[in-house]
């Protein structure tokens, strides 16, 4: 694809998330229930983001006390997950397509230690080995092709210290409608292999391949 129809294919993407966010955010984030309490919401983050993450024996292992460390969160939605990282990280960069979907994180989180990242939908603005750890859940499956995926890695990479961690979710099995909204590209196991090393990362653990719910731990 040339530069000029990947940038409309990532502006139309950042045009539908927005949309969808301007609809009804926690619909499309947690697609449970059309109304959500703040307090159910905050709840299934904190669950996400300590089961995720917080409580992973390597993150612990290599990275503890994560009081003292910077996360930067790919795809944080209206700051579901977001909101609980901000108590257990130093410093949170919270990122999405979506200015609407940050407009609502902002307002949910409500904390100092957080800076919006609005991003074009692969690049992330910030600087060269800038944070330790990074995390996506339910991004990435969304993402609207395997390119815009590889450069997004890329830049996470870019943005990691040496030894920097990234925990990510990715689709490993197809979404057979590709009119769905919540449509994106999948990897079988082979095409993980290939993700990481063009992306600068070696595979420390991968877990749920043929799942929708394909987590990686990978590391700069
Ligand atoms: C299903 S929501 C999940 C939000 C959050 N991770 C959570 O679990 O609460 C997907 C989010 O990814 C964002 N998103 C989709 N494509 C993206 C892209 N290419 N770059 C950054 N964010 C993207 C959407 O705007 C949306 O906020």
């Amino acid at each position: 694809m040339n530069e000029q129809d990947n940038q409309d294919v990532l502006s139309s993407h950042k045009s539908k998330w927005d949309a969808l966010a301007k609809e009804n955010d926690r619909y499309y984030v947690r697609s449970v229930d059309h109304v959500q309490s703040d307090e159910e919401y905050e709840e299934s983050g904190q669950k996400h983001a300590d089961g995720y993450l917080v409580n992973d024996p390597t993150i612990q292992k290599r990275l503890a006390p994560l009081s003292d460390r910077t996360l930067l969160e790919i795809g944080c939605g209206s700051g579901r997950i977001t909101k609980t990282f901000a108590k257990r990280f130093k410093y949170v960069a919270a990122l999405d397509i979506s200015r609407t979907m940050l407009e609502k994180a902002r307002g949910f989180v409500d904390s100092d230690n957080v800076i919006y990242l609005e991003s074009n939908g692969e690049d992330v603005p910030l600087l060269p080995e800038s944070v330790d750890v990074a995390f996506s859940f339910i991004v990435y499956q969304h993402f609207p092709n395997k390119a815009s995926i590889e450069h997004s890695f890329k830049q996470v990479n870019r943005a990691l210290k040496p030894g920097g961690l990234f925990k990510v979710q990715i689709r490993g099995i197809a979404n057979p409608n590709p009119n769905h909204w919540a449509w994106g590209p999948h990897f079988l196991e082979t095409e993980v292999a290939e993700l990481a090393l063009s992306t600068g990362f070696k595979i420390i653990s991968s877990i749920g391949a043929g799942t929708q719910y394909y987590w990686l731990l990978l590391e700069k």
